[in-house]
């Protein structure tokens, strides 16, 4: 495929809330962190790190601190994105960015995802503690992570599509 197209077969799949029980061997997670990590960030601080997140208790837990993080619990696994607590303003933009890689990569491995923000505070504070966390990182996201099951039926609370072109983009003519 034409590596535009690859690009936008992957970015335009919907997340995925819904999950079969197949389980996401470790290897997989290991390879979607291995391309993750390669995102660029400022400074190249890297101010990430991944826990990823197999065993139901935990999952059913993770899936109670946001108030639409309740996929997290029928997942097969999440991975919890920690970002430094490092007070630049640039860190959650790098968390953004390393996100994306990793819904990527498990996108052409032929998985579904779904981010989840774990909120308000008191929310993060558990998770870290949960997962043990060391000082000085936070987990404010997770992604759940899976093989894609039946869609959710129903009226969604969110608008599904994305603006168009002219709408996005004012192309500057001084
Ligand atoms: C920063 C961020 C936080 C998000 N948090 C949640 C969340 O807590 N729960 C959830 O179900 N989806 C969450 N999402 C997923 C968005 O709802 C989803 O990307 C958006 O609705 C577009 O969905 P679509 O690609 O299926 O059209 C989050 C996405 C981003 C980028």
């Amino acid at each position: 495929m034409e590596a535009l197209e690859l690009i936008r077969s992957l970015t335009a799949r919907p997340a995925v809330r819904s999950f079969t029980d197949r389980a996401v061997p470790s290897e997989m997670l290991a390879q979607i962190a291995d391309i993750a990590r390669w995102t660029g960030s400022a400074r190249n601080r890297q101010p990430w790190r991944f826990i990823a997140v197999q065993d139901r208790a935990h999952l059913e837990k993770l899936g109670t601190l946001g108030a639409y993080a309740q996929h997290i619990a029928s997942a097969p696994c999440a991975l919890v994105l920690l970002s430094a607590d490092n007070g630049f303003q640039d860190t959650e933009f790098d968390l953004g960015k390393v996100s994306q890689s990793a819904i990527l990569a498990a996108t052409a491995l032929g998985l579904g995802s779904c981010l989840a923000t774990i909120y308000p505070d008191d929310n993060v504070a558990q998770a870290a503690r949960l997962l043990q966390v060391e000082p000085g990182w936070l987990p404010h996201h997770a992604i759940s992570i899976g093989y894609p099951g039946t869609p959710m039926t129903g009226s969604r609370a969110i608008v599904s599509g994305r603006l168009p072109v002219e709408k996005l983009l004012s192309i500057h003519r001084p």
